[in-house]
């Protein structure tokens, strides 16, 4: 008979391969609960890499829930920005007032409660409940699907394999060191069996791996091919006052990238019309100047591409109603997303050569994140 994975060969595998990663407690220590949940909001669509900086920044500036519940939401989202997803980081903010109003500033202990918190998700309420807990259960992610179905061969196509990946996941998960278990299976997911060459020989499974032993290990998780949405086009407005101020707004809170800062723009449609772009320009008496080549970004649900007008205007020049000047110093630390950035870094670049200005001086270096959001 075939030989069946041990969760006891996974965990040994993590005490001598276990990444060390800041929110993660040593060996013997416990976890911290506020660290752990706040990495996992961050993990839920961001890599360890990217979320790296911003874990370290976070608790700089928030060490405790008490300290992040009294910040406004609008430095949370200012810390946030460049991370993507941004109804996480609202949801963080009322998720750590619900902790210090409902449940005295200390987290739930089970899956239950925790799942009844905002922006708390099964996966989460899982992950918090084993690493900091050391209850018994059961995160599933994307990666842990991937180790999961090279290593039984599930042939059922994702999203319908799900119940028999959990199935599977929690038929290994160990009575005790739960959170050890799940935490080594996103290491082996992340580090090892990786989408493309997994590195096999490396990997504490491989003896017991079906997908390895048939040798079609890439071609899992099968999965049915999704239509991805049609591009959306618009135009976006720089206006720069000459003292480097850019003229900004606020995203309404609901939606994508809610509450976040931009600069103004059209609307975003798949059958945008150019002639109209101009009609949208805010209300101020300026030359706008269309700017050659145009910014790309990729959302989850569909590819934008924005054309950008760019204009100086006087000092003096007042902000239309809904709108506001940033100064030069202030624009780095706005709340923009990194669409935002790209269109504003677009609008730099084109500037004349010696218009060096200092907003510009202050996005360099900010704009350097993995991913697309
Ligand atoms: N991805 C999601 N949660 C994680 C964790 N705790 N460690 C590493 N990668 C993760």
């Amino acid at each position: 008979m075939a030989k069946l994975p041990k969760a006891a060969t996974l965990l040994a595998w993590y005490r001598r391969h276990r990444r060390r990663l800041p929110w993660r407690a040593e060996p013997g220590e416990t976890a911290d609960p506020y660290r752990v949940w706040l990495s996992e909001v961050m993990l839920q669509q961001t890599t360890v890499k990217a979320v790296l900086p911003f874990f370290e920044r976070f608790l700089l500036r928030f060490p405790t829930p008490q300290h992040l519940a009294r910040a406004p939401l609008e430095e949370v989202l200012k810390l946030w920005a460049g991370m993507g997803y941004y109804a996480r980081a609202r949801n963080l903010h009322a998720c750590v007032l619900e902790i210090l109003e409902r449940h005295g500033g200390r987290f739930p202990d089970n899956e239950e409660k925790l799942r009844a918190l905002p922006g708390i998700g099964d996966y989460t309420a899982a992950a918090i409940a084993s690493i900091a807990f050391g209850r018994k259960a059961t995160p599933i992610d994307g990666n842990i699907e991937r180790v999961i179905t090279r290593l039984f061969a599930v042939e059922t196509p994702l999203p319908a394999a799900k119940p028999e990946i959990r199935a599977h996941a929690e038929g290994l998960t160990p009575n005790r060191n739960a959170g050890d278990f799940a935490q080594a299976m996103m290491d082996l997911g992340a580090t090892i069996c990786s989408p493309k060459n997994p590195a096999c020989a490396f990997c504490p499974w491989n003896d017991v791996c079906v997908a390895r032993a048939r040798g079609d290990m890439e071609t899992f998780p099968r999965k049915i091919p999704k239509a991805s949405g049609a591009l959306r086009r618009g135009v976006a407005f720089v206006a720069q006052r000459a003292d480097g101020a850019i003229l900004l707004r606020t995203r309404p809170e609901k939606g994508l990238l809610g509450g976040m800062t931009e600069v103004p723009t059209t609307e975003w449609s798949a059958n945008f019309d150019f002639g109209s772009a101009v009609s949208s320009a805010p209300a101020i008496k300026a030359k706008w100047q269309r700017l050659p080549g145009t910014v790309a970004h990729t959302f989850t649900h569909f590819p934008l591409e924005l054309t950008v007008f760019k204009t100086t205007v006087p000092k003096g020049t007042k902000a239309p109603e809904g709108l506001r000047w940033s100064p030069a110093r202030d624009v780095a630390g706005e709340a923009l997303p990194t669409v935002m950035r790209k269109v504003i870094s677009h609008a730099q670049e084109n500037s004349h050569r010696n218009a060096k200005s200092a907003s510009r001086r202050a996005l360099a270096g900010r704009d350097t994140r993995a991913g697309n959001r």
